[in-house]
């Protein structure tokens, strides 16, 4: 089916608890954005499936925490304090603010239709400023990291040293990052507050292109394994005026997000314009040692750069599915079991007191291995409606037979049909429904 709506998504999200609006009780802030229940496993799903992949499966990437306030010379070496900005335009009729790169006519507002009524475009400054100490002035001046890239490159030399590193090496990091952007919105695609993932690879300069298209298939590879559709999820190569300041190449992961294709992850050749920025303006030499050849040079470095907030979004966008069931509508998340925040939920079929013995012997044997729910509340059919529209790929329903037989039912999300499994052969059976995804 085609791509829902933002607002159906925005609902369901709200509905079942993976993203409230935040600060609602007060009527709201503007692009923020809170995870319920539901929403925190997706995104540590999201976090474990990515670092599983960038680090915990390799043996040439290493993880790293970094702060997010910096030193201000950080984003004065990286070029950020000079050049982070997007060119904000003004429509004199109604006063409404745009990015002018993301308008489809440039002429003409697309808030109330005027052609001709922007100002000129100046430079609006992306960091989110703050003060450390009690007195706000000048020498007190710190950001929140725009992007967690800037604590790895000022790491490089103590991750390559404690970690004993040869080229090529990564350093991976999950992280909060804050723009002040000029036009948030689109539900969680783009807001103040962000999370990111990303990976700096650290190469020989002459392989800088070759690790690059390694890592546009990887990363494009992810997003399809973790099950996104293939005709929604492509490639494409930034054109040399899209150009981040610090990049020679970069081709984003864009998704068919409703309003078009959009991007969800940026894979940049960095070259080495941040290693050789921060021994400019540091005084530390950041130059790699080659022993073999007694060589000193600056790596080049490839950047996978994806969002973890984002990424849940088009996650969410990508299952979403109607389809009709026993005659009636029903919504249904095909998420990738991985992702899934629910793995199995337990339904007894009746709240009576017969059946809350043998609900907690499933339950527990269940519990610890999967992220489970019990449900009691509601006819059963309700309750599998609601797990459909969470996305959770098996229902455990039991019954007044299963005193008898010991033996329980197995309703799978995607085709809902039912198997009768033996509660001793309940975990066997869902590990291997499950193949080794969760
Ligand atoms: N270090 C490179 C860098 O930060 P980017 O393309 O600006 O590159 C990487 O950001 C990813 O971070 C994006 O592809 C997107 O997934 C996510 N991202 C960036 N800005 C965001 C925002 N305002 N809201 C949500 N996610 C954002």
């Amino acid at each position: 089916m085609p791509a829902p709506s933002l607002d159906v998504i925005a609902n369901l999200a709200k509905r079942r608890g993976f993203v409230f609006p935040a600060s609602e009780i007060y009527g709201g802030l503007r692009s923020s954005w809170d995870y319920g229940p539901l929403g925190v496993e997706l995104l540590r799903n999201l976090r474990a499936a990515w670092w599983k992949s960038m680090v915990v499966d390799r043996d040439d990437v290493v993880g790293l925490d970094s702060s997010i306030l910096q030193a201000r010379q950080v984003w004065v070496a990286s070029g950020h304090e000079a050049s982070f900005t997007d060119p904000l335009v003004e429509c004199r009729n109604c006063n409404n603010r745009f990015r002018l790169d993301k308008l489809d006519d440039p002429n003409r507002c697309p808030n109330c239709g005027k052609e001709g009524t922007f100002t000129e475009p100046r430079p609006f400054h992306l960091m989110l400023k703050t003060f450390l100490g009690p007195v706000e002035e000048d020498a007190a001046v710190v950001y929140l990291r725009p992007e967690t890239a800037q604590g790895i490159f000022i790491n490089y030399e103590n991750v390559r040293r404690s970690a004993r590193l040869r080229l090529p090496f990564g350093i991976a990091q999950i992280g909060k990052a804050f723009r002040n952007e000029i036009t948030p919105g689109q539900f969680v695609f783009r807001t103040r507050e962000f999370e990111q993932m990303e990976m700096e690879f650290f190469v020989r300069p002459e392989e800088a292109e070759k690790w690059h298209s390694y890592w546009l298939d990887a990363r494009l590879q992810w997003y399809l394994d973790l099950g996104m559709a293939p005709d929604r999820v492509r490639l494409r190569a930034h054109e040399a005026d899209e150009l981040a300041h610090y990049s020679s190449a970069t081709s984003d992961v864009e998704y068919l997000f409703p309003w078009g294709w959009d991007e969800l992850e940026g894979i940049a050749n960095r070259s080495d314009f941040d290693l050789r920025a921060h021994t400019e303006h540091s005084g530390v030499d950041l130059r790699y040692y080659d022993q073999e050849a007694d060589e000193r040079f600056f790596p080049f470095v490839v950047e996978p750069a994806a969002g973890v907030t984002r990424s849940a979004f088009a996650f969410l966008l990508d299952a979403y599915d109607e389809d009709e069931v026993g005659g009636e509508n029903r919504i249904v998340l095909r998420l990738h079991p991985r992702l899934a925040p629910v793995k199995v939920a337990v339904l007894p079929l009746s709240k009576k007191d017969e059946l809350v013995e043998v609900t907690n012997e499933v339950a527990s044997l269940l519990r610890g291995r999967w992220t489970m729910e019990i449900d009691v509340t509601q006819s059963i059919g309700r309750r599998y409606r609601r797990q459909d529209e969470i996305g959770t790929p098996y229902c455990v329903t039991i019954d007044f037979d299963t005193l008898d037989d010991r033996a329980v039912t197995v309703r799978d999300r995607d085709t809902t049909e039912q198997v009768r499994i033996g509660i001793t052969e309940l975990v066997e059976h869902l590990d291997g429904r499950f193949g080794g995804a969760v």
